[in-house]
Formats: structure tokens, sequence, C-alpha cells
């Protein structure tokens, strides 16, 4: 069976949790797209895990974590990664990265930062992580593969020629900053490569063979729908496709063979950094579910945006991605409202849209139209199934499932790991 599972909204969903519930019964875990700007917490017996590049099945030792093609790998961020869950008795034996994934350079972070400074009152909130840099670069086919570690002669040659000739010249002449030294540099990413080798695979066969013997494969999706270079809120979005259609490029597996899309959302939204958030709650209510949440970035530690759930946003990601099931998490975080509210739709100059529009300077103002609903003011920690759950508390799940055309079979009550409430089928089963 192959699952995707793609956030539904702005990104930090709760994705880790449920990529981690359902690594438990995968053969294969692939990443295949984003990089480290992703932040995914996995809970378990032994403490809390935030996992930027390593996919979030890593714990399960049987289980093959792919870091696939899509990927923008930083080597610096992986090997640290590796190195702490190594420090904590785990050893990534079971990690695979593909040849084909390209690599964040040490110069990507850097024009991350100086391309941000110079768009002012107009930047985007990027992470600093050097992802679109890293991105652009594989597109104007000026990028390196992780596969390029292994060839010491053609990193050579080519490093000279987009340090010196690409990428020298702007920091020097545009930015005023200092050249880089691309023979320092090759040392450094030969360094890199030893440590690296062991995991670097074409992982073209290991996928079909994982698909002919019908093993259990999880495309585990980072980033988000609304961030989605095409499809998200352009171009406040990151550079590269969260949605369904992303998870196939960049793993290299045929649409024909996907199961099922599973699309994770949160019961209310959140957004870090900047762009159009409709729901968006600038008020009181806004910082408390902000505190109890507490929403502040796992990569960048800001301050998350909070807003209601939106339902229009949510049945759009659902549209596009063919989700056949839907993952509500961190409803725990609403126990103690009083009352809750649900964007239904949108008004503009007079027209109602029940989806996001591509026009961000029109979408901005849209005013959202809102359903109302009581709150639950119970602690639902403990929920494990459907009956424990208050009925207020059914009610807003009911109507957000009927809202976005999707059934919610996953629940989360918590950070836990068994902080779950699951409905209908065993995934993985
Ligand atoms: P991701 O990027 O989608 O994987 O999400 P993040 O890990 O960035 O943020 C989600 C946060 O919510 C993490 O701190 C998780 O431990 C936590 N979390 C996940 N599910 C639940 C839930 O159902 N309830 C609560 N309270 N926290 C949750
Ligand atoms: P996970 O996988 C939330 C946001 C950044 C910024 C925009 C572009 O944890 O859900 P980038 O550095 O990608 O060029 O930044 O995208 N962003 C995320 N927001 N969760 C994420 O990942 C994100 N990855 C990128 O805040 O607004
Ligand atoms: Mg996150």
């Amino acid at each position: 069976m192959v699952i995707i599972l793609v956030g539904g909204q702005w990104g930090d969903e709760g994705k880790g949790k449920v990529i981690d519930y359902l690594a438990a019964r995968a053969d294969m875990v692939i990443r295949s797209q984003g990089g480290n700007n992703a932040g995914h917490t996995v809970i378990t017996e032994d403490g809390e895990f935030k996992f930027q590049l390593m996919p979030s099945g890593i714990l399960y030792p049987k289980c093959t974590c792919i870091i696939g093609n899509g990927v923008v790998v930083d080597p610096i961020v992986l090997l640290k990664e590796i190195t702490q869950l190594q420090e904590r008795g785990i050893d990534p034996k079971n990690l695979v990265i593909s040849e084909r994934a390209h690599m964040v350079m040490r110069y990507h972070p850097l024009f991350d930062q100086l391309e941000e400074d110079v768009r002012g009152d107009d930047r985007l909130g990027t992470t600093w992580r050097g992802i679109g840099p890293a991105y652009a670069d594989k597109i104007r086919r000026i990028g390196f593969r992780i596969g390029d570690l292994q060839k010491e002669a053609f990193m050579r040659k080519k490093l000279a020629f987009v340090v010196d000739q690409v990428k020298n010249p702007i920091l020097t002449k545009l930015y005023e900053r200092e050249s880089y030294d691309w023979e320092t540099m090759l040392a450094e990413y030969m360094g890199y490569a030893k440590q690296l080798d062991p995991y670097i695979k074409d992982t073209f066969p290991l996928i079909q063979d994982a698909l002919d013997s019908n093993k259990n494969i999880l495309l585990e999706g980072a980033q988000a729908t609304m961030l989605d270079l095409d499809f998200g809120t352009y171009p406040y979005v990151t550079s590269s496709n969260p949605t369904a259609g992303g998870a196939l490029t960049g793993s290299g597996i045929p649409p024909t063979r996907v199961d099922l899309t599973i699309g994770v959302f949160k019961a209310y939204t959140s957004r870090v950094g900047y762009g159009p958030f409709p729901s968006e709650l600038t008020n009181e209510v806004g910082d408390q579910i902000r505190e109890r949440g507490h929403e502040f970035g796992t990569v960048t530690g800001r301050a998350r945006r909070i807003g209601w759930f939106d339902a229009a946003v949510a049945r759009y990601s659902c549209r596009l991605n063919g989700v056949g099931s839907a993952a509500l998490m961190r409803l725990d975080i609403l126990d103690d409202q009083p009352h809750l509210k649900v964007c239904t739709g949108y008004n503009f100059r007079g027209s109602t849209y029940d989806h996001p529009i591509a026009n961000i300077s029109h979408y901005k103002h849209c005013e959202p139209v809102y359903e109302e609903f009581p709150g639950w003011q119970t602690d639902i920690g403990a929920a494990r199934c459907w009956e424990d759950l208050p009925s207020a508390c059914r009610d807003y799940i009911e109507r957000i499932g009927e809202l976005i055309g999707a059934p919610i079979e996953l629940i989360g009550t918590g950070p836990r790991r068994d902080q779950f409430v699951t409905r209908g089928r065993t995934l993985f089963a």
C-alpha cells in the first residue's frame, strides 16, 4: 500500500506525530521535498525528537527511511541530526539518501538572508535555511547533488565554476560581502562525503522493489498545501511542491500506485512568516491559543500567527490533493475556549468564494464568513475513542468533516504517542 501524507494548511499541523503513528506499520518512509525548513516533532517514551531532514520514521529500525530525490539536503544539518540520534542510542542504519537529492551549499543560507534583507517590507519571512536559493540553483542547473560528493574531480571543476563565476561576483559586487574560496569549500565537502558515503544510494531500485513486493510505503509530507509553490499564496510560499504531485516527482513513485492521500490539519490554523491569512486572530483569543499551544516555530522559534479553522482552505487542500482520509490534530488546545468559529468561505467585493483565490492582493482582503460553535470546555487529553469525546467536540469534528469533504479518521488529543482517537479503518493494517 502507498500512502501520501500532506499538510493541509500552512505547516506545523502535527504531521510528525501522524507519520510516527503510521511508520509503526510501514516498511518504507520517504521524504520527497523541502529540506531543513521542516520541523517535525515526535514524542515517545524516550522523550521529544525534532526532525528537520531525518524522515520521522527513523525511530523504527525495520523501516527504511529515504531522503528522496526531491529534497534539498544541507549535509551539515543532516550530519548533526545523525550525531544527535547516535548520542541518544539510535544508530540510523535504516537511513538512505538518494544520490539525486540536491544539496543546500554553504552559500545558500547566506543568499537566503541577503535576498530577504533587500526585499525590505516585502520580505517573505523565510526560515533562512537556504531552501529557495538551493532549489533555484537546481532549476538553473548549477546545483550540486548528493551523488556528486562521490566524484571529487567533478566537484572540483564545478565548484570552481559556480563559486568563482556565479556566486562570488554577486556576493562581492552586489552585496559587498567577502568571497568564498572554492578550494577550502571542496576540502570541507569531501569531509562530508566520507561521513555520508554509507547512506548514499540510487533509490530507484530500492523503491521499485518495495512497490513490486507490495510493501507499505509512506510518503512523508513536509510544509503544506498553502505553502505550495504553485497552489499556495505565492510568493509567500516555500520553493517546492508539498502537494501530492510533488510527493511523486520527489520520490519516483508512479501516480497509479498511490492508494490513499491523508491530509493532516490542525483543529485551528497557524502560519509562520508573512502572507495572507484571512481567518487570523490578532486579538486575545489568538494570544491565548498561541500560549496554550506553545505555538512557536520548531525551526526558528518565531511566534506562529494563529487563526480559526479555515474550512475553505482545508476543502481546497482536500480537493487538490485528493484527500481520502483526514487527521485533525491539536484539538485539545481548544479545550478551554467557550466559543469556536470555523471559516466556511469568503466575501470579497460583493462576491462569495468557497476557496482561496490566486490573486493574493485580493485574497488578503477577503472577509471570512464564519459558523459558530459552542466550546466543550472539558479536558480531552484522556480520550481514546469517539465516545470519550464530549458531544460539542464531536459536533465540531463532524461539521469540519462535512465542510472539507473528507472523513476525519485520526484525532489528536495531546502531544504524546498514545493521545489519539481513531475512527474507521486501520491504515497499513
Ligand atoms: P509538523 O511540522 O506538522 O510535524 O508539526 P510540528 O511538530 O512543527 O508542530 C506540531 C506540534 O504539536 C508539536 O509540538 C507536536 O508535538 C504537537 N502535537 C502533535 N499532535 C498534537 C495533539 O494532538 N495535541 C497537542 N497538544 N499537541 C500535538
Ligand atoms: P513543516 O514541515 C511552517 C514557511 C516559512 C516561510 C515560507 C518560506 O514543519 O510544516 P522557506 O524557508 O521554506 O523558503 O520559507 O514557508 N515554512 C514553514 N512554515 N512549517 C514548515 O514546515 C515550513 N517550512 C517553510 O515560515 O513563511
Ligand atoms: Mg513543523
